[in-house]
């Protein structure tokens, strides 16, 4: 997977490219990284990228011309099909299951807005408009990073055995189980009797339990749209009495 990021400030997304598991899987030939200066598309000597909205009001608005070149030369780059994404609290919520649908992409060219964000004409060269959430962050590099780790850590050998995501939350359309490590008491606190057992039926069963009744109490609007077994029906009619 190749991941162009056409921001303002490229250099904010360097150290994740370099460092941890994306740094890894980037040695290993797993992804790569174009981190592009928008700036670098302007046509003027001021290199400036932005304008005053047509209509008046606050802000500045980063020119169509110069994000549509940026996005032709990122998409000549390479002969993959390129997925053009934008970055902008006005698109669809991320999810799981986008991040799932992206990962199986070869290119995705990430679009981060600064300022008041993009002309609206933009919306011709852009496939998909994501949002991380219902909040206004100052730009949408650290939206670009969230779908970078999202989707890369899905990717084949991108985690080791050890970091799998089968279980996560999410992946199985519940919030995980609660996990628990030495000491086996902290604080008055102990860890649940059944972990320390060493009867994996037992453990499983009380993991699975545990990970509906978690959904139920912090997430339950999860659990519309969870595939859920015969048997984890009938667990979680039980909890809702
Ligand atoms: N840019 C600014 N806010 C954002 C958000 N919530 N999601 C994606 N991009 C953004």
């Amino acid at each position: 997977m190749k991941y162009t990021v056409l921001s303002l400030f490229p250099q904010l997304l360097k150290p994740w490219a370099e460092e941890g598991l994306l740094g890894r899987a980037v040695k290993q030939g797993l992804i790569s990284f174009a981190l592009r200066d928008l700036r670098a598309y302007s046509t003027d000597r001021h290199r400036s990228v932005d304008d005053a909205p047509y209509g008046g009001g606050a802000g500045m608005i980063i020119q169509v011309d110069i994000a549509a070149k940026a996005i032709a030369e990122a998409k000549a780059d390479t002969p993959e099909p390129a997925e053009v994404i934008l970055l902008t609290p006005a698109g669809e919520p991320f999810t799981q299951q986008i991040a799932a649908e992206l990962a199986s992409k070869q290119h995705l060219v990430l679009l981060c807005g600064r300022y008041e964000g993009f002309d609206a004409r933009l919306e011709r060269y852009v496939s998909r408009e994501i949002s991380l959430g219902d909040y206004v962050l100052m730009g949408g590099e650290v939206a670009a990073l969230a779908l970078i780790e999202a989707t890369a850590r899905l990717l084949p050998g991108v985690l080791g055995d050890a970091e799998s995501h089968a279980q996560d939350s999410f992946s199985t359309g519940l919030l995980d189980y609660p996990e628990y490590t030495r000491p086996p008491v902290f604080e008055g606190a102990s860890v649940p009797e059944v972990l320390l057992s060493g009867h994996h039926a037992q453990i499983a069963a009380w993991r699975q339990e545990q990970a509906l009744r978690r959904t139920l109490a912090r997430r339950p609007d999860l659990l519309a749209h969870a595939p859920l077994s015969e048997a984890q029906r009938r667990l979680l009619a039980k909890l809702k009495d």
